[in-house]
C-alpha cells in the first residue's frame, strides 16, 4: 500500500516526481524518500512524515538531476522512522530502491543475505531487493539482468524501480501482484503505481504485466519477459475522466466527490447494454453467484443481493473477500464470482479471484480504476467510470456501484432501458438529499462531536446503508460506531442504549418502514437519541435527515449521500483530515 513513481527526461527530476508522489499520495502518507541520479552521484532523501514536510526539510524539490525514483509509504514491516523510509539501498549505497507490496519471505532472505555479510539499515522486508541485486551486480551483469535474476527469488507481491550509480543513465522495474504503468510524452518517460501521477503530461499508458520488466531511459522504454526476450506492448489511450487531481476549491477530496455524486451517476449509467444482458444472463444460469469485496464495496454488494432477489428472482451470496478462501471448497466452473472493487488492488479480492479462476469459475469484475490487476484477471469488466477517488474514505464510487448493480438486476428482467431512466432521474433527488440536509448537518455534528459511540440500524435493502454510514463515521472521524439490521438490536445490542446514545435510523417509506421504527422506538424508550433518514416524519424522530422520495429498491441512494457528509462534518469539527486518515490507506494491497 505504497505509491513509486520514476522519470527520465530532460526536465529536473524532482519536481516531476514529487508532484506524482503527491498524486500517489491515497496510497499510502507516512514517510516519503526520493533517489536522484546526478553526476554520477546517488542521493538518497527520506524521511517520515507527509510529503509537504519532508520536502521542505531536506529541499527535495531543487535536488539535481533528470532521473528520479520515489515513493510514499504506508508502513506495513518496520515503523514509521526515516530508516524504514524508501528508498533503501545495498551495503555500498551504489542501488536505490523503491518497492509497493510485501516480499513474504523477506526473513529468510535476510537472514542469509546476514550471514554472507551484507548489513542492514531498516526492518523493511523491501530492503532484501538491493541487497539481492547488489550481489548479482558483482558478476557484472546489467542492472535489468540483474532484476530478472532475483525476481524469481522473492515470493509475496511486488512492484519496485531501481536506480544505479554503476549502470546510471536508466531507471529498471518490474511486478508480480502489484500494479506498475508507463507513460510517455515524447521528451520523457514516466513509470508508476497508478497513471494518474503522470496524467499531466501524458494520456498514453502501457500497462506492464506480472513479472515483466522495464527499462526507462531519457530517450526509450524496452521491455523484456521474464525469460529477458524483448516484448512489444502497445500503448492504450487513458480514459480522460482519470487525469487531473484537483480539489476544485473544496476544502478536502472527500467533501468534492460528496458533492461530484449527482454527475457521476450519469457516467456510470453510460454502459454497453448487450455486456449488460449478457452477464445478467451468465448470472441467471449460474448454478450459484457469489459476490466478493471488501469494505464499501461489501456494503454496495449487499445492497445488490436485494436487487438480484427482488428484481431477478436470483439469490447469491456475499462473502467478505477476507474469508473468501475458506469457502473456496465449493467454488467450481459452475459458479459465478462477481468481484467488487474500486481500486482493483484490494489484495484479498484478488487473492479470492485467482483462486475462484483456477476451480473454473467465471469472474465478473466491478471496478473504477482502469488497467487495474483485478479487471486483467476477470472474464468481463463493468467499469463504474467515476474518474479518480482520492479520499480515503470511498463515497461517489459506492453510488456508482449501487447504480451497476441496479442496472444488472434489472438487465436479468430484459429492462436496461428502465433502469437507465430511472437511475437519470436520480440525479436530481441525490442533489436534493445533499442540498437540503448540509446546513442541518453541520449543526448536528456540532452538537454530537463529543459522542463516543453511535449506532445505525435499518431493514432490507437498507440495512448495508446502516454499515456503510457506521463505517464512513468510524474511519473518519474515530469514533466507535456499529450498523446491523433494526430487528438485531434487540438481540444484544440494546444494552448499550444509554440516555442520548445516537442511533441512526434509515427508515424511508417503503416495506420495512412500520417494523424499522418500532425498532426505534425501542431504543428511544431506552433513552437513544434518534437520527432518522426518511421521507416521513414521525414526532419519535429527535433529528430528521429528510431524503426525498423514490422507488423503494431506490432509497439506498438517497439515503447514503447525507450519512456521508454526517461522517464527513464529524471529521472536521473533531479537527481530523478526513482525505487521510490515520492508520488507512486507500488501496489495499496486503492481506
Ligand atoms: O478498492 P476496494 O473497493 O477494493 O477497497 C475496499 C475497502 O478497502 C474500502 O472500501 C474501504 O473500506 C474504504 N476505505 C471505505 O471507505
Amino acid at each position: 500500500m505504497c505509491g513509486i513513481i520514476g522519470y527520465c527526461g530532460n526536465k529536473p527530476a524532482a519536481p516531476v516526481v514529487l508532484e506524482g508522489l503527491k498524486c500517489l499520495e491515497y496510497r499510502g502518507y507516512d514517510s516519503v524518500g526520493v533517489a536522484i541520479l546526478c553526476d554520477a552521484q546517488l542521493l538518497i532523501r527520506k524521511d517520515a512524515g507527509k510529503i509537504e514536510e519532508v520536502s521542505e526539510k531536506h529541499g527535495l524539490d531543487s535536488l539535481p538531476g533528470n532521473i528520479a525514483i520515489g515513493h510514499t509509504r504506508w508502513a506495513t514491516h518496520g515503523s514509521v522512522t526515516q530508516a524504514n523510509a524508501h528508498p533503501h539501498s545495498d551495503c555500498s549505497g551504489r542501488i536505490a530502491v523503491v518497492h509497493n507490496g510485501i516480499i513474504e519471505n523477506y526473513q529468510e532472505l535476510r537472514q542469509e543475505l546476514i550471514s554472507q555479510g551484507h548489513r542492514f539499515s531498516s526492518e523493511t522486508d523491501s530492503e532484501v531487493i538491493p541487497h539481492l541485486l547488489e550481489d548479482e551486480l558483482k558478476s557484472g551483469c546489467s542492472l535489468e539482468e540483474a532484476v530478472l535474476a532475483i525476481a524469481p527469488k522473492l515470493e509475496g507481491s511486488y512492484a519496485f524501480l531501481v536506480l544505479s550509480r554503476d549502470d546510471s543513465g536508466k531507471i529498471v522495474g518490474t511486478r508480480k501482484n502489484n500494479p506498475l504503468v508507463i507513460g510517455a510524452d515524447g521528451h520523457a518517460y514516466y513509470v508508476s503505481s497508478d497513471a494518474l501521477a503522470f496524467s499531466q503530461y501524458t494520456n498514453q499508458v502501457i500497462t506492464l504485466r506480472d513479472t515483466e520488466v522495464v527499462i526507462l531511459t531519457s530517450d526509450k522504454i524496452e521491455f523484456l519477459d521474464a525469460a529477458g526476450n524483448r516484448l512489444t506492448k502497445q500503448s492504450e489511450e487513458l480514459d480522460s475522466s482519470w487525469a487531473g487531481n484537483h480539489k476544485d476549491g473544496y476544502p478536502f477530496f472527500m467533501l468534492k466527490e460528496i458533492m461530484e455524486q449527482p454527475q457521476v451517476l450519469s457516467k456510470t449509467a453510460y454502459q454497453d447494454e448487450r455486456k449488460f444482458t449478457d452477464i445478467a444472463l451468465d448470472i441467471l444460469r449460474a448454478r450459484q453467484v457469489i459476490i466478493t469485496a471488501c469494505g464499501t464495496s461489501r456494503y454496495a454488494s449487499l445492497v445488490g443481493r436485494y436487487l438480484f432477489s427482488k428484481v431477478g428472482k436470483k439469490f447469491c451470496d456475499v462473502v467478505m473477500a477476507s474469508e473468501f478462501g475458506y469457502f473456496a471448497d465449493s467454488v467450481d466452473k459452475n459458479t459465478l464470482v462477481i468481484a467488487v472493487s474500486q481500486s482493483g488492488e484490494t489484495a484479498d479480492v484478488i487473492e479470492g479471484v485467482k483462486a475462484a479462476r483456477d476451480a473454473g469459475a467465471e469472474i465478473v469484475s466491478i471496478v473504477n480504476r482502469p488497467n487495474s490487476i483485478l479487471a486483467d484477471l476477470s472474464h468481463q469488466v463493468i467499469p463504474l467510470n467515476c474518474g479518480p477517488e482520492i479520499g480515503v474514505a470511498a463515497t461517489k464510487t459506492f453510488l456508482s456501484q449501487l447504480a451497476v448493480f441496479y442496472l444488472l438486476s434489472f438487465s436479468m428482467v430484459n429492462s436496461f432501458d428502465k433502469a437507465c431512466i430511472q437511475l437519470s432521474d436520480m440525479s436530481s433527488k441525490i442533489t436534493e438529499a445533499l442540498n437540503c440536509n448540509n446546513d442541518g448537518l453541520i449543526k448536528l455534528s456540532q452538537e454530537l462531536k463529543d459522542k463516543n459511540n453511535f449506532y445505525y440500524i435499518a431493514r432490507g435493502i437498507n440495512f448495508a446503508i446502516a454499515s456503510e454510514g457506521a463505517l464512513k463515521l468510524k474511519e473518519i472521524s474515530y469514533i466507535h460506531a456499529e450498523g446491523m439490521p433494526a430487528g438485531e438490536l434487540k438481540h444484544g445490542t440494546l444494552a448499550l442504549i444509554e440516555q442520548d446514545t445516537p442511533v441512526v435510523v434509515i427508515c424511508p417509506a417503503d416495506y420495512a418502514y412500520s417494523e424499522t421504527l418500532s425498532n426505534a422506538i425501542e431504543a428511544k424508550s431506552r433513552g437513544a437519541y434518534i437520527i432518522a433518514v426518511s421521507d416521513k416524519e414521525s414526532d419519535i424522530y429527535d433529528f430528521w435527515i429528510k431524503i426525498p422520495e423514490v422507488d423503494e429498491l431506490l432509497y439506498p441512494m438517497v439515503a447514503v449521500v447525507p450519512l456521508q457528509l454526517l461522517a464527513y462534518y464529524m471529521a472536521v469539527s473533531r479537527g481530523y483530515d478526513p482525505d487521510k486518515p490515520r492508520n488507512l490507506a486507500k488501496s489495499v494491497t496486503v492481506k
